[in-house]
């Protein structure tokens, strides 16, 4: 397969060459594009050394396969031109994710989503990792209602929201100073910031209705009712959620941990008398999202638990469903 990765020295561009190496996928040829400012850069993969390449619109490379991590105004103006070239295309940002014709894709929730489709849609980081946890809950349980509040780390801001929590750490703990933000709204070092991306009129952040709007559509139940609170914290690469959920059938903590412990995509960690479960630790760097810390609901009874998930936001929630998404398509 031809393979081009877009937005390639940025953060989840990196983990998606890593990931494609890592996970065999039959790449070969491989094409890494990136702004102007990386042009001509020789970086090292598992497929051998890269030179970092300008996009040039008046002539799209050849491609099987192109992996869009870059801004969703550079999706919109380009992934139909590399759609157009032969490239399939799976596109890391919100440009396409919530139109009719582009399918939005887990794949251990809807793989089905993607057949025959040429323009696909990688979801939110913090919504692709509740989705691989919800989705065993809604096959054996139905869902009614889910009020998830987020922990999520600085990598989904970027490489700069990586920097710049690792600078501010250093100035604060080595320095005594006091940690400068441009990335972030405020520092956020010893801090959490609860408002990620912009303020919609209802209240809610962007970020927040990405995780309404996106699970509806990822798992096929367009009236779900989704109430998120988004924070961001000091943590680096794994976005932490605490979920309530109402069913409609009742559930127990025991089957919940079952439909979890069962589910793809998911690891059950859930030993509290040894103070075991998820935790950005222990999920940095993991393929599979774990979940835990599952007690029945105080608010909603038999009809309801609530728990605890953690995923890598640059894998699951980023470049390995991506890659997922590749793999899952006919070649
Ligand atoms: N918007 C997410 C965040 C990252 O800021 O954490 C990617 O979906």
């Amino acid at each position: 397969m031809r393979v081009g990765v877009f937005g390639a020295t940025g953060a989840v561009g990196k983990e998606l060459v890593q990931v494609l190496g890592d996970r065999g996928y039959p790449v070969t040829e491989l094409r890494l594009f990136a702004s102007t400012r990386s042009a001509g850069t020789r970086i090292t993969t598992p497929f051998g050394e890269k030179t970092i390449e300008v996009y040039d619109p008046a002539k799209p490379p050849r491609l099987d396969l192109a992996l869009l991590a870059v801004s969703g105004d550079w999706s919109k103006a380009h992934a139909k031109e590399l759609v157009a070239a032969g490239a399939v295309v799976v596109d890391n940002s919100s440009a396409f994710r919530l139109d009719d014709d582009v399918p939005l894709v887990v794949p251990e929730v809807n793989a089905g989503a993607a057949k025959g489709a040429r323009l696909i849609a990688n979801p939110n980081c913090t919504t692709a990792i509740l989705a691989v946890a919800l989705a065993p809950l809604q096959a054996e349980f139905g869902l009614k209602r889910v009020i998830v509040s987020t922990y999520q780390a600085a990598s989904g801001a970027g490489a700069e929201g990586m920097e710049e929590l690792e600078t501010g750490l250093k100035e604060v703990l080595l320095n005594g100073g006091t940690a400068k933000n441009s990335v972030f709204r405020h520092p956020l070092p010893m801090n959490l910031i609860p408002h990620i991306d912009s303020f919609q009129p209802n209240g809610y952040t962007r970020e927040e209705m990405k995780v309404t709007w996106e699970t509806r559509k990822i798992m096929g139940l367009p009236d779900l009712l989704v109430s998120c609170t988004a924070v961001r914290v000091p943590t680096l690469r794994a976005h932490a959620e605490a979920v309530t959920i109402e069913t409609l059938k009742p559930i127990t903590p025991e089957a919940a941990r079952a439909a979890l412990a069962n589910a793809p995509g998911v690891k059950l960690v859930d030993d509290v008398a040894n103070a075991a479960y998820p935790m950005p630790l222990t999920a940095s760097g993991r393929y599979d999202v774990e979940a835990g810390r599952v007690r029945q609901s105080l608010v909603f009874g038999d009809h309801g638990i609530d728990f605890f998930v953690v995923g890598d936001q640059l894998l699951k929630g980023a470049a390995l469903n991506a890659v997922q998404i590749a793999e899952a398509l006919p070649v």
